[in-house]
């Protein structure tokens, strides 16, 4: 599995074969992202929830690249009707899609769409696990952190966990080096953190914090990869 930050909780996974799944692709929306959506390639797109910084270029990328968005279903139901082709999934749920799987985990946020300055109720918010080539991936999505993190370490084997550290709409870096724990997660990259000023945050201290729990922390750049 080749995971590449794109910046914010933006990433595109990419299995042996090239089938790429991207998941929150904000990218035109995030001022330091310059990863044009016109020029990636997507095989699936991987929603956690509906906020702007989270859904970003997701209806754009599903058009030009023809491929599936998959989704809480009410969120999913709001794309549908925009013309992209949608999977609606739901929390709890697991579906193999044949070149990877993706089951839905609990997150503790919000979810809606914003249109013509009204709020829309996008269903819950998720975190969600991407299996591929043997590999599993947590990606946290928006949330506080919650003690049934435990659990989805216990149930599941993470080698990676993209966990959310800028403070403020999320857990901080405190509770996320709970939550990699809580996990079990081999490798972490942090995300989520110094796209906005009020969610500027050390990455690199974070990552150290980690160490010292036997995790290893992954403070990627913008468009740098990591492969497991
Ligand atoms: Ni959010
Ligand atoms: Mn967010």
């Amino acid at each position: 599995m080749k995971i590449t930050y794109c910046g914010h909780s933006a990433m595109s996974v990419e299995n042996a074969q090239g089938k790429t799944v991207w998941i929150d692709p904000f990218l035109s929306g995030n001022p330091a992202c310059t990863i044009s959506p016109d020029e990636v390639k997507a095989d699936a797109i991987v929603l956690t929830h509906g906020h702007d910084d989270h859904l970003g270029d997701t209806v754009a990328i599903a058009k030009r690249c023809q491929c599936p968005v998959i989704a809480v279903f009410e969120l999913a139901s709001m794309l549908e009707s925009k013309g992209v082709k949608v999977h609606p999934m739901n929390i709890g749920g697991g579906y193999d899609f044949g070149d990877f799987y993706v089951k839905y985990t609990l997150a503790f946020h919000g979810s809606s769409m914003q249109e013509n300055g009204q709020f829309l109720y996008a269903g819950q918010p998720a975190g969600v696990l991407i299996r591929m080539d043997g590999v599993t991936l947590y990606h946290a999505g928006d949330t506080a952190l919650f003690k049934d993190m435990a659990l989805i370490g216990e149930l599941n084997k993470i080698d990676v966990a993209a966990l959310p550290i800028g403070d403020n709409f999320t857990m901080g870096p405190e509770d996320a080096l709970l939550a990699a724990q809580w996990v079990k997660a081999k490798h972490v990259i942090p995300i989520h953190y110094n796209t906005f000023p009020v969610i500027e945050q050390d990455a690199a201290k974070f990552c150290d914090q980690l160490k010292q729990h036997g995790i290893e922390g992954h403070p990627l750049q913008i468009g740098e990869s990591l492969e497991l």
